[in-house]
C-alpha cells in the first residue's frame, strides 16, 4: 500500500467540490487533510457532502501557517489564482491550477520564476489533454497520418457556457477575459496538437450579442421586472434559460451562503452587468505558416468541439461529443472513422486521469507534462487575443510575451 500523499483543495465550488473534491475524497492514497474557501458556509457544505472532516480555512495564508502538505489544487476564480499559487509555491506545496494559469502573462511568469525558485512542479489543470479522443487525434498527427499540418479549425458550442453570465466569469477583471478564461484550453490544445510552434501574431472579433436586456427569452408583463436570481424570479417557469438551484446546490450556493459573503451563482444572466463575450472569433498564426481558428459561441443547447484538421496528406474531422475522428486522405483511398472510447467520468473521463496525473507527480513518480509554460503560452495566446477584440488590431505575441 502506498504511503498517503496529504492534499488540500482551495477554492470548494463547482471545479473545487464537485470535481477535485469528489474524485480526491474516494481515493486510497490520498488524505484530503484540508478545505480551504472564503465562503464559511460553502467549504463546510462540501466536506458533510463529501462525507470527510478536513480541517477549515478561510484564507491560504492562514493554511500555509499550520498546514504541512504535499500538494495543493487550487480552484478559486481565475483573478485569484497568482496570488493562491504564489503563496503556496513559497510555502513549499507541489500546485496543481484549474486552468488558466494567470489572467495575465506577467503573472504568469511570476509564478514560473517561483515555481523554479521553490523546486516544486506547477501544473495546469489542462483536462482536454486528457481526452480520449483529442489523445488519438495526436497520435495520428504525430504518426504522420495527416501529413505536415497547415491550418486548423475548432468550433466550440458550449451550453454551459451561458451560466458564465450569471458568474463571475462574465467580468474581465475576475478572468483577463474569456479568450484567457475559455479559450486557454483550445490555444493549449492547439499548441500541443500542433508540437508547439512559435505563435506569432493573433487577431479575434467577440462581443455580446444575445445575452443581454434587449434580447429576453420571455415578454415582460407590465410593473414586473426579472431577477434579480433565477431563484427568485416571477419568470422562473416562462425563461428558457432559467437556472434554478435546488436540493445540494442550495447547501452550497442557497441564501446562507449568499449572506456570507454575497456570491449569487445564478443572477439574471441577461440583465446583468459583464464585459466578456457570449460569441467570437480568433486566428492564430504561426511560424511556419501554420493557421488556427476558434469558434466559440454559448449560445446553444448543445456542448461540443468539432474540429478540423488539415494537413498535405489528408484532412481530419473530430467531435468530441461522438467521440468520432474521420479520415479523409487528399488523393482518394479509403475514408477511416475512429469511434473512440472513452471511460467514466467527468469531461469524458479526462478529470479523473488528471486528478490521477497530479497524485503521481506529488509522488514523483512522473513530471508534468501541462506545464506552467505551457499554461504561459496559452494565457498569453487569450490575452493577445482580448487585446486584439478590445483595440480592433492584430497583436503581436511579442508584445505580450517580450
Ligand atoms: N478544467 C475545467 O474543465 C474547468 C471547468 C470549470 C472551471 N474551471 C476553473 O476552475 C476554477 C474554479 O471555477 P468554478 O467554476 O469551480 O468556480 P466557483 O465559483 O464554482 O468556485 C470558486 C470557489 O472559490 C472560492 N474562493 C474565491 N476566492 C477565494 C480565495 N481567495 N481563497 C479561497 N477560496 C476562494 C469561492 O467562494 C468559491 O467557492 C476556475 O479557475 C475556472 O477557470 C476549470
Amino acid at each position: 500500500m502506498k504511503k498517503k500523499i496529504k492534499l488540500a483543495i482551495v477554492g470548494t465550488g463547482s471545479r473545487g467540490f464537485g470535481c477535485f473534491g469528489q474524485l480526491l475524497s474516494k481515493r486510497d492514497d490520498v488524505d484530503l487533510v484540508a478545505l480551504c474557501d472564503t465562503n464559511p458556509v460553502r467549504v463546510r457544505a462540501a466536506a458533510e457532502l463529501l462525507n470527510i472532516s478536513p480541517r477549515f480555512y478561510g484564507s491560504i495564508d492562514e493554511m500555509a501557517k499550520k498546514e504541512t502538505l504535499d500538494g495543493v489544487i487550487i480552484t478559486t476564480p481565475d483573478c485569484e489564482h497568482y496570488a493562491c499559487a504564489m503563496k503556496a509555491l513559497k510555502t513549499g506545496w507541489n500546485v496543481l491550477i484549474d486552468k488558466p494559469l494567470a489572467t495575465n502573462a506577467k503573472d504568469g511568469k511570476a509564478l514560473i520564476r517561483q515555481a523554479k525558485k521553490s523546486g516544486k512542479s506547477l501544473m495546469i489543470g489542462f483536462n482536454l489533454r486528457h481526452s480520449e479522443v483529442l489523445k488519438r487525434l495526436k497520435k495520428l498527427i504525430d504518426d504522420g497520418v495527416l501529413g505536415r499540418v497547415f491550418i486548423a479549425e475548432n468550433r466550440e458550442f458550449y451550453g454551459g457556457g451561458r451560466t458564465y453570465m450569471s458568474r463571475w466569469n462574465r467580468s474581465f477583471a475576475k478572468t483577463g477575459g474569456l479568450w484567457i478564461h475559455k479559450a486557454s484550453h483550445d490555444f493549449d490544445i492547439f499548441n500541443w496538437l500542433l508540437g508547439f510552434p512559435k505563435p506569432l501574431r493573433v487577431s479575434s472579433f467577440a462581443a455580446v450579442n444575445v445575452l443581454d436586456k434587449d434580447h429576453l427569452p420571455f415578454k415582460l408583463e407590465r410593473n414586473i421586472k426579472p431577477g434579480p436570481d433565477c431563484n427568485h424570479c416571477h419568470y422562473q417557469k416562462k425563461c428558457k434559460d432559467s437556472y434554478v438551484l435546488s436540493g445540494d446546490a442550495l447547501k452550497l450556493w442557497g441564501d446562507e451562503a449568499v449572506a456570507a459573503d454575497g456570491y449569487v451563482k445564478n443572477v439574471c444572466m441577461y440583465l446583468s452587468d459583464k464585459d466578456n463575450h457570449d460569441n467570437g472569433l480568433a486566428m492564430v498564426e504561426y511560424e511556419g505558416g501554420i493557421k488556427v481558428s476558434l469558434f466559440e459561441t454559448f449560445i446553444c443547447n448543445t456542448s461540443d468541439r468539432i474540429y478540423t484538421i488539415a494537413g498535405d496528406k489528408a484532412v481530419a474531422e473530430v467531435s468530441l461529443t461522438n467521440r468520432t475522428i474521420t479520415v479523409t486522405p487528399r488523393w482518394g483511398g479509403d475514408v477511416v472513422t475512429y469511434h473512440v472510447e472513452i471511460p467514466e467520468g467527468g469531461h469524458g473521463g479526462a478529470d479523473p486521469s488528471l486528478v490521477d496525473t497530479f497524485c503521481r507527480i506529488v509522488r514523483g513518480e512522473e513530471q508534468s507534462t501541462s506545464t506552467a509554460e505551457h499554461g504561459l503560452l496559452a494565457t498569453a495566446l487569450g490575452q493577445a487575443a482580448e487585446m486584439s477584440r478590445r483595440q480592433h488590431r492584430m497583436v503581436e505575441m511579442s508584445e505580450v510575451l517580450s
